[in-house]
């Protein structure tokens, strides 16, 4: 067993910006969004893992597929006070809010159905454990889905130019890498896009 340790550099980064992260930028248009969740085949048997949920962008989008459960999961406190105060009545118990590490992911084996991670992947530290953890709750044949709702130079633009040194890291790849590193993690890459608009990677547990 690896000695992880949960990563509270970036939970700070994350929890200095959950008070004004819902007004920092524009979202993504709804059509898009939904366009984009359409090809998960939600349904009222599953349950969604929101890796990385932040403020709950997706929840609402992943909701209006009527979902058995949504598990709403992040590192940082703030960031889930912020969802839990928008999204807690209105969702009841089929909304749940994790706070946690995906590297150490507190959930049990084979038990998600779809594991999307937005806006997330360039912040895990060790991409094969996080990808290793991702792939042991979920069930056989579960999709994990890797996105971005712009593209990876715009992306990679941001996160480059951050002030803090840990988030000039967190790069993200270009596909067909990404796609190799999730083939070597026990998935079976289905669909993926990377052009100047939409970054996604589509795929399926083995
Ligand atoms: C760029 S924000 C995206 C939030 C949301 N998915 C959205 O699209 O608005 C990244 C989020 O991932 C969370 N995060 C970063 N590393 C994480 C990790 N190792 N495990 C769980 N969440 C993480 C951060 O706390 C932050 O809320």
């Amino acid at each position: 067993m690896q000695d992880v340790k949960v990563d509270l550099a970036r939970a700070e980064f994350f929890d200095e910006f959950s008070g004004s992260w819902d007004t920092h930028g524009p979202s993504p248009e709804p059509e898009l969004v939904l366009t984009f969740l359409r090809k998960l085949n939600i349904d009222s048997e599953k349950t969604v893992l929101d890796v990385g949920t932040g403020t709950g962008l997706l929840v609402p989008h992943i909701f209006s597929f009527d979902p058995a459960k949504v598990i709403a999961m992040d590192l940082s406190v703030g960031m889930l006070e912020k969802l839990r105060g928008k999204y807690s009545s209105r969702f009841g118990a089929k909304l749940e809010i994790l706070h946690g590490d995906v590297h150490l992911l507190n959930l049990h084996d084979s038990t998600v159905d779809i594991a999307l991670c937005n806006g997330v992947y360039p912040h895990f530290h060790n991409k094969p454990l996080a990808l290793s953890q991702l792939q042991r709750v979920l069930k056989k044949g579960g999709i994990l889905a890797v996105n971005h709702f712009a593209g990876r130079q715009f992306i990679n633009k941001i996160h480059g130019s951050s002030s803090h040194d840990l988030i000039r890291q967190d790069l993200l790849d270009p596909v067909m890498i990404l796609s190799e590193t999730i083939a070597g993690c026990g998935f079976r890459v289905k669909e993926w896009r990377d052009d100047k608009t939409e970054f996604y990677l589509i795929a399926e547990k083995i």
